[in-house]
Parts: structure tokens; sequence; C-alpha cells
């Protein structure tokens, strides 16, 4: 079953609303990284092309429901629009609820404040569902990264909205997942790292059964070398080593056979080289070391498909980014379908500037892991069993 696409949709005239995921990182105020608005505004040009009067909405942080953050408002998102969208009026609404209808002229845009200051948002409360459903004539979700949310304005809106689509960005997340997950060329290599370990060994369950190699660094890569070795004060989870042994026996992962070490978690801590064997209990993994570093450069070398997600080591350090960088590195000179996701790994791809060799970055961190996974989102299905309801619409 499909889903309604936003641009296959009449829109002229039509109040749109769009679930935007506009959560961005934030320091003081200031916008940190703007990929995820960057990502979104094609859909905006589309909507507006196809003379839409559009409705933005998002979250940002997790703020306490019922309480309005000033820290937390979309302003800075738009202060941001206004300057690209010079000839429109970007107006932030914040007491939407309280309004029966929104009136939108010709120039404007509208954007409702942050969903997470409403109460019951994160509950998928029906009231509130059915209210954000009654701001609009189409709702299109859009928010990829949230897709695994079942939040009112994602899954609750989709339920309640007349006509409920997809947008352009959610779409072109989820084909791209689809061609590196469903019809890999192979071989296939998938690179998990980071430091969530826990939500982690799942996807590392899935992606073993799709992948030809799993190459593992960080946390959980010390998981792994727990096994049969002393980690001394390396970050691992001891309540996923049977998961690790049994994931190891049966499937191809690359494990670290060396690496770099430390003696405290900080930028100037001295980096010495060891086997696995041989670190010490005050010493703790903060790299994987030079062997490891050839034996994974040779099998991205090898790959016509790259899934990456989470960097190998403490790459925000310069002592201990090596095997990160070299990775990244590796994977922009190969011609591979590469796809990276998460918030760490587009820090270093940032750091590293390769974003333009990567095939496809997703804006997805949790939603890009929990549809690795393969899991089938409520929200899809609701988006699916909509089609069927605009045929009734139609007819
Ligand atoms: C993300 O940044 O992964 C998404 O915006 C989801 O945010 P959340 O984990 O706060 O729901």
């Amino acid at each position: 079953m499909s889903i309604i696409k936003m641009t296959d949709l009449n829109l002229k005239d039509k109040k749109i609303l769009i679930r935007a995921d506009l959560n961005i990182p934030m320091k003081e105020k200031n916008i940190i990284s703007d990929e995820k608005i960057k990502a979104f505004i094609p859909t905006i040009n589309i909507a507006l092309k196809k003379e839409a009067k559009i409705i933005i909405t998002s979250h940002l942080g997790r703020p306490i429901e019922g309480k309005y953050n000033n820290e937390l408002s979309l302003k800075p998102i738009v202060y941001y629009l206004q300057k690209i969208f010079k000839n429109k009026k970007i107006i932030l609404i914040k007491n939407y609820l309280e309004k029966i209808k929104i009136k939108i002229k010709e120039n404007e845009l509208i954007i409702l404040e942050n969903v997470r200051f409403n109460i019951g948002e994160k509950k998928d409360d029906e009231k509130l569902a059915k209210k954000y459903a009654s701001l609009c004539d189409i709702f299109v979700m859009d928010a990829f990264a949230s897709i695994h949310r079942c939040h009112a304005s994602t899954y609750g809106i989709s339920k309640f909205a007349k006509i409920s689509c997809a947008g352009p960005l959610l779409l072109k997340e989820l084909n791209s997942l689809n061609k590196a997950l469903k019809k890999p060329k192979r071989p296939m290599i998938a690179i998990v790292g980071g430091s969530k370990v826990s939500t982690k060994f799942n996807v590392l369950n899935s992606l073993a059964k799709i992948a030809d190699s799993v190459i593992v660094g960080g946390g959980i890569a010390n998981t792994f070398i727990a096994i049969d070795n002393k980690i001394g004060k390396s970050l691992y989870e001891p309540e996923f080593i049977e998961t690790a042994k049994h994931l190891k026996e049966k499937y191809s992962f690359i494990i670290p056979t060396d690496c770099y070490v430390g003696t405290e978690f900080s930028e100037t801590a001295i980096s010495t080289y060891k086997k696995i064997n041989e670190i010490l209990d005050e010493e703790e993994i903060m790299d994987i070391g030079d062997k490891t570093i050839n034996k994974i450069k040779r099998l991205i070398n090898k790959a016509n498909t790259i899934l990456w997600n989470g960097p190998v080591g403490v790459f925000e350090f310069k002592n201990f980014r090596k095997g990160t960088k070299e990775i990244a590195y590796s994977i922009a000179k190969n011609k591979a379908f590469s796809i990276a996701g998460g918030g760490d790994t587009l820090s270093a791809i940032n750091i590293f500037n390769i974003k333009e060799k990567i095939s496809y970055i997703s804006t997805g961190g949790g939603a890009f892991l929990e549809l690795i996974e393969g899991k089938e989102l409520p929200v899809i299905s609701i988006l699916k069993n909509k089609q069927n309801n605009l045929k009734k619409i139609l007819l």
C-alpha cells in the first residue's frame, strides 16, 4: 500500500500544516547546526510553488509540557527562515490552540510555536491531535527524524486530518534508506560506533543479517573486546556481553585488534598505542589502532554500499580522532553508495569536511536506527491507511 505524496496533491489555496523536524542543536539561542532546516527548505519551496497556504510546526528540545520556555522557542528558526524567504512575512503564533481558524494572507508563512509546549503532545492526546487537525485542510508529515515518535503532532494528527500525506523530505529519507537496506549493492558494510551502546545492540542484530560485514567501534566495540580481554576503565555495557558473544559467533563482525588508550577522558590525555590484550586497569580505550584502521580501510575500498552510524573513537578530542577521520576520508574517496545518520556522525562529517562526498546524509538519529531495525513505524502505517481515505474523499 502506498502513501499519499504532498507533491501529487493540488495544494492551491489549501491550508497545509507541515510537521517538520527542526529540532536543531542550539547554544544560548544560537543555531549550532542548520542541517535540518536546510534539508527542509525544498519542501517549503515546493509548497510555495503549488500556491499552498503554509503553516509549519516542529518540536525543539524536550521542554516541560504546559510551560513556555523561551530557550526552546522556535523564534531563532523564524529569524533564519525570514532571511531565506525575504518576500514572505514569517509569523510565529504562540496561542494557536485557542484559535478556531488561522488566517493566512498571500505573502505570509505561519510557524506554530514548539509543539512540545502543549500538554498532551507526547502522550498523543486525542483532543490535542484533533485540534491540530482542525487547523488545516491537509496535513503533511515531513518530520523524518520524528517518524518514530507517536505524538499528537506526528501520529495523532495524521489520524484525524481529512487528508494526511508524506512530505518530500520524509519520502527522500525513506527511499534512500530503502535503497541501502532492501537491495544493497554488494559487498555492503555497516560501521556502527558511538557511545549509546544499549540502544544500538538491537540494530546490530538486524544489520548483521543485511550487511556482509559489520564493523564496530566505540563503546559497542569495547563490549565485544570485553568478552575475552580486560578493558580497564573503557566505556562498555556488561549486560550486553552475552549478546555480543552470540552475535560474534553467528555473524561477521569486525572487532578492533589494537587501539589507542588514555588514562583520563580529556582533550590533553596522552594517547598510547596498545594491542587489545595489553590494556591496564587505569587505561581506557579512546580510539581504534592502526592495524584495525587499515583493515577497515581495505573493507571500505571493496564495498559497494556503506552505512555509517557512530564514530569509532572520541573524535571530539584531537588526540583520539585518527580512526574516525581515516574512516571518514576512506568513505569519502570510495565510489560506493554511502549513507550516514545520527548526531555524532553528522558532527564528524562536518569536522572532516566530507559532506559532499556522502551519497545520502540522513537527518534522523533515533528514527534512522529504528528503521534499520526493520520496525514498521506507526506514523507510516497511518499514512498508508490514509491512502484509502483519500480515495473515498475523491469519489
Ligand atoms: C532527533 O533529534 O533525533 C529528533 O528530533 C527526535 O528528538 P527526540 O529524541 O527529542 O524525540
